[in-house]
């Protein structure tokens, strides 16, 4: 068969999309406006045979009549007339993870943008399509339109990655942003955020940190050959990032973003998701609204920045079309790049790597004050690297003082930010925010 015709004559290769959500019907109207162009990439034609949803009167602006409708996903799952199971359903258990169960056992490849299934039950699901010959694809899962798993798995093959870290959850840094922007507290804005529609169903997957934990556990996984491992994310949200902060930080030349940050050390593996402040100056610091990055180090090629859409219908379904192609390439690649059953099970290690720290406190204005905050530094072995004091706004006899510190360890910041308000000198709790290197 010559390459011309391929698209054309070739057996199809036919989908069963469970979910009609956003991510769904972006799949399918990709699949309908560019059918040629995808039988032609692909070399075969790319088909729908069957679609499920949990309504199926609901009016989704796409033409579903040519295909066969199951109430049931764990049944589409199981249709004959089906090659790729195209999960969209969401959600680490329940109906979710039963039809992609059933669908890896009745000789069917997955694909599937589920990063919390990934994220808490991948080594599992991976073993189970490669004892069965199959495939399990989730580039959407990660970072939306973002090529990171395909990045990771094919194109960076050749090195040992050194670090993964990125900001994976496009509400957290609209948030941020636009706290920034338009100076608004984040409760404000968190209420913008839901007005848009730009939260998750449930606000704290999004806030907590939670989702875009589940993204950093997956990238973890394919970094490090280790099985991902949800549960040992270090996690704080975003929802103690006060408007205050954030100015100080710019005052400072920083950005805050909700960073999360994996790394294979001599003691295990760090993983953590917390607000950082990063050089406004750099690729992250410059990151605006919803859009994600995503920064790979590997030995030899050196840092990968990847930037784009984290989420919506186009960019979130361009990720799960790109799996279809490739499966229908033939292209079979081990879900995390190497064989499940020789991922191997991490060590957690808390973060143990220096780094400079912002420390903001509100100092009682009085003699020796400042003397008893660089005491306590000095004590924990905290050497400031620079100090800026404001007026006494608003608090009669209180001043905000900032300090960003030389690097030092999470335990000397511990440490200190326990003993600084032993000193009598500062009203409420100190903040401190680490100051990530990238
Ligand atoms: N809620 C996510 C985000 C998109 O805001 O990035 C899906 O993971």
């Amino acid at each position: 068969m010559s390459a011309q015709n391929l698209g054309q004559n070739a057996s199809p290769l036919r989908l069963g999309i469970a979910g009609l959500g956003t991510v769904g019907t972006g799949t399918v109207k990709i699949i309908q406006k560019h059918a040629e162009l995808l039988g032609l990439r692909a070399g075969r034609p790319i088909t729908i045979t069957a679609v499920s949803a949990r309504d199926r009167m609901k009016n989704r602006d796409v033409d579903l009549s040519s295909y066969a409708w199951e109430d049931d996903a764990r049944a589409l799952a199981l249709r004959e007339d089906v090659d790729i199971f195209v999960e969209l359903i969401g959600g680490e258990e329940g109906i979710a993870r039963e039809a992609v169960l059933a669908a890896l056992k009745s000789g069917k490849d997955v694909v599937t943008a589920n990063k919390a299934l990934l994220a808490i039950h991948g080594q599992e699901l991976a073993g189970l399509a490669e004892t069965n010959g199959r495939v399990l694809r989730f580039e959407a899962a990660v970072a939306g339109g973002i090529p990171v798993i395909k990045a990771m798995t094919e194109s960076m093959a050749g090195n040992e990655i050194r670090r993964v870290m990125g900001v994976m959850n496009g509400t957290c840094n609209y948030i941020l942003t636009r706290m920034e922007s338009a100076g608004l507290p984040y409760e404000t804005v968190f209420e913008e955020a839901r007005q848009l529609g730009y939260l998750e169903a449930d606000p704290t997957l999004d806030v907590g940190g939670i989702d875009a934990s589940h993204k950093l556990a997956i990238l973890a996984a394919i970094a490090f050959g280790t099985r991902p491992s949800f549960d040992a994310v270090e996690i704080e949200g975003i929802e103690r990032v006060s408007i205050d902060d954030i100015r100080r930080a710019a005052d400072m030349g920083y950005r805050i973003k909700l960073l999360g940050v994996a790394q294979m050390t001599g003691r295990g593996l760090e993983q953590r998701m917390s607000p950082c402040l990063v050089p406004a100056d750099s690729p992250l610091g410059q990151l605006q609204g919803g859009t994600n990055m995503v920064v790979i180090e590997g030995d030899s090629v050196g840092q990968i920045v990847l930037r784009g859409a984290g989420a919506g219908e186009g960019p979130t379904a361009s990720a799960v079309i790109s799996d279809v192609v490739e499966i229908a390439r033939g292209v079979r690649i081990p879900s995390f790049g190497q064989p499940a059953a020789r991922l191997s099970v991490p060590q957690p290690a808390r973060t143990a790597v220096p780094a400079a720290y912002y420390i903001r406190l509100q100092l009682t204005d009085k003699p020796g004050a400042l003397a008893k905050v660089a005491a306590v530094l000095g004590d924990s072995g905290i050497s400031i690297d620079r100090m800026r004091q404001y007026g006494h706004s608003g608090h009669e006899g209180i001043a905000p003082v900032l300090i960003v510190t030389h690097k030092t360890t999470p335990e000397a910041i511990d440490h200190a930010i326990e003993a600084l308000p032993r000193t009598g000198v500062i009203a409420g709790e100190p903040v401190e925010l680490r100051i990530e290197e990238v």
